[in-house]
């Protein structure tokens, strides 16, 4: 493990798997569509960061409001001794507002980008100085040796996972997820995790469909992305950004609809489009609060408190690991 003045860095070396690959395996099958960690770029992630901001795009800061309101009553159930890991670089508010209220013995961010996970545990480190702060290179969807790491012994284990990323599960993935979380916070520790709620299918939809075409541009990113890293050709102009709610599945759906009959080419590849085939590049499941209870159940937690906003549209989940 190496080590700096201010923070600790393990290196898992997670597998990224290769993008070309994964491009031609989504777009070659009948039912086209490319995995959502590929939105994240660069460009991505900073249109991301603009999505964030946006009017209709109520879950940041509902539950940036909501921890601010509740911070005070999540470190009461946490205890005095806590060891945070967050799934997450840890960059941003959420994780400042979490640290701030538990003040941890240590911390831990676990992300599969090195770079930016380091220069956030950097930043997080230089505002308190008082708690260890490691960073780990590591994906997080798939069990986590951190049995290398010295856990504060004796500290309750929080991990951290805001932002409902994990409405971004398939339900049997989110599954596999908690149960991951589940064996790293150990018995009697705790995970604290925010939902998104299921509400008027209105609001969802201009949440996925801002004015501005944020979200728009955001997913078209993507195929921005190919043509950058792959040398690939798409005409971002000819397909259009379509997301709706399925209140069967009660999920949103993104996709990238092709405009046109049209050939692109990715690295050796020629790929066929007809006009009106989709790409489906995101789902962003909603949960109800007893739906995600019982899933966090099925997990081996026990869910011991949930935080609901006044309008309803946001959860935090304290679950206590119980296994
Ligand atoms: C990261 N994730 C929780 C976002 C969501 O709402 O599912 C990603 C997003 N996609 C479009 N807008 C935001």
């Amino acid at each position: 493990m190496a080590s700096n003045a201010s923070f600790e860095y393990l290196d898992l070396k997670p597998g990224t798997g290769s993008f070309l690959e994964d491009v031609i395996a989504g777009l070659s099958s009948s039912a086209k569509s490319l995995p959502p960690k590929y939105f994240y770029d660069a460009r991505g992630s900073a249109l991301f960061d603009r999505i964030c901001e946006l009017p209709e795009y109520y879950p940041t800061r509902t539950e940036l409001a909501m921890l601010e309101a509740n911070g005070a009553d999540i470190a009461e159930r946490a205890g005095a001794a806590t060891a945070v890991v967050e799934y997450g670089s840890g960059a941003g508010r959420k994780t400042r507002l979490l640290v701030d209220a538990l003040r941890p013995r240590m911390y831990v961010a676990v992300d599969i980008s090195g770079e930016q996970l380091q220069s956030a545990v950097g930043e997080l480190a230089a505002t308190f100085p008082d708690v260890r702060m490691v960073a780990v290179c590591g994906d997080y969807t798939r069990p986590l040796p951190l049995h290398q790491l010295d856990m504060a012994n004796g500290a309750r284990r929080v991990v951290y996972f805001p932002g409902s990323t994990i409405g971004n599960f398939d339900p049997s993935d989110a599954l596999a997820f908690l149960e991951n979380a589940r064996a790293v916070a150990g018995v009697g520790g705790a995970m604290v995790v925010g939902v998104d709620l299921k509400k008027d299918p209105a609001l969802l939809h201009a949440a996925y469909n801002d004015a501005q075409g944020v979200t728009a541009a955001f997913n078209l990113n993507v195929l921005e992305r190919i043509n950058r890293e792959l040398g690939a050709n798409f005409d971002v102009t000819r397909f259009e950004h379509c997301a709706h709610y399925d209140a069967q599945i009660g999920r949103i759906e993104m996709h990238l609809v092709s405009l046109c009959d049209q050939v692109v080419t990715v690295g050796h590849r020629e790929l066929r489009f007809a006009a009106g085939a989709s790409i489906h590049t995101e789902n962003s499941y909603k949960y109800s609060v007893p739906e995600f209870q019982a899933l966090a159940k099925q997990a081996g937690f026990n869910p011991e408190h949930c935080w609901v906003d006044p309008q309803r549209l946001f959860s935090i989940h304290y679950l206590v690991a119980a296994r």
